[in-house]
């Protein structure tokens, strides 16, 4: 039977995995607005999944709905073991996919030998791969795995680095277009994009390729997938503020041609904060909400001088009463077209 993956109609776009971001109520938000062809979730500890007590808190991180599918969770470890047990409860919970982050830059994961660190050592990276194929089939299941990468640790080393997961036969494999070392401080190289098509054409590998890195609009996507041949894009940071992104229909410049007015930005930051409410009240603090308004309430006159006082705030209805008074005072404003300008 085909995977969710081979269904898939390409050029496919989807929205990246983002720490803090991309939780159960952040993606029923977006989906409201827009849709990706693929959700994933926000990364979690495998090594956390496997304890009993890091498995009650962490499984809040794996909460979805049906109307999120297809689905994505993303595993991080550096133990073959842990991955196998966590990809069994992954797969139980009715994921359509696990994915395994083989990129991620932050010293608490990296010091495990997980995420970034994986690309230090390619056997053990082969290992985890085919770990949480195991899992999934201790499940009783037949999801697929994928993975999401970059281009090298310190050094691109593509040449070595794909092969090398290719020969696990991955389903899927995001290659955010950077090394680790590169942070975020330089471009991503999406001519390093077409190369991994090539290098999987070679070899002959049925391995989807999906390209990563600074994409703004739906636009420059299929822009990159004609400039690289790739089978999809994936868009992460471009998503703050702009949950519309999906909607190739929603990015023009005017009213007329769809772009996006100052008073639908405004209370798509409400309704994000009603949805990261009725989701997260008690459990998760309303500050984290308010990080986002930075993306929102952004890029417009007066924007600045809003977003401090709703920073100010401590409860949904103060805001909402200032966005109101806002609203009144200010009805110019309102249609004006606002582009999204992601931060961060
Ligand atoms: C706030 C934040 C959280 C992130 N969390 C994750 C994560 O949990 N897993 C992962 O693989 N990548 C994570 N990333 C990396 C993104 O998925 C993506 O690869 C990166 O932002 C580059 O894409 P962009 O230029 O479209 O943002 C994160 C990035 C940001 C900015």
């Amino acid at each position: 039977m085909k995977n969710f993956w081979e269904k898939l109609e390409k050029p496919f776009f989807v929205l990246a995995p983002l720490a803090n971001v991309t939780d159960a109520s952040f993606r029923q938000h977006i989906i409201r607005y827009s849709r990706p062809d693929v959700l994933w979730t926000e990364f979690v500890s495998a090594d956390g999944l496997c304890h009993p007590v890091g498995k009650q808190a962490l499984l809040q991180d794996l909460v979805f709905q049906e109307n999120e599918r297809p689905i994505v969770a993303q595993l991080f470890t550096a133990h073959p073991e842990k991955m196998r047990e966590a990809a069994k409860i992954v797969a139980e919970l009715g994921f359509d996919g696990i994915d395994i982050n083989m990129g991620c830059p932050d010293k608490n994961v990296m010091k495990q030998g997980a995420g970034a660190s994986c690309m230090k050592d390619p056997e053990n990276a082969v290992a985890l791969i085919q770990a949480a194929k195991d899992g999934v089939r201790d499940a009783g299941k037949d999801i697929p795995v994928s993975v999401k990468t970059r281009l090298g640790f310190n050094e691109d080393v593509l040449e070595e680095w794909l092969p090398k997961l290719l020969s696990a036969e991955p389903a899927a494999l995001t290659l955010h277009a950077r090394t680790k070392k590169d942070m975020s401080k330089v471009p991503a190289r999406w001519e390093r994009v077409k190369r991994a098509i090539e290098i999987r054409d070679e070899l002959g590998s049925k391995t989807l390729i999906i390209g990563n890195g600074d994409v703004t609009s739906m636009a420059h996507a299929r822009f990159r997938v004609a400039e690289t041949g790739c089978d999809g894009v994936m868009f992460g940071r471009a998503i703050f503020g702009n949950p519309w992104l999906f909607d190739s229909a929603r990015q023009g410049l005017t009213a007329e041609t769809g772009g996006i007015t100052v008073a639908e930005k405004i209370d798509a930051a409400l309704v994000h904060t009603e949805m990261y409410l009725e989701h997260w009240q008690g459990r998760k603090s309303f500050e984290l909400m308010k990080k986002f308004y930075r993306a929102y309430i952004n890029n417009f006159p007066l924007a600045k001088e809003l977003r401090a006082e709703m920073m100010e705030k401590k409860s949904f209805e103060e805001i909402k009463e200032i966005v109101e008074k806002f609203k009144r005072e200010h009805p110019e404003v309102l249609s004006e077209i606002s582009e999204a300008k992601y931060l961060l």
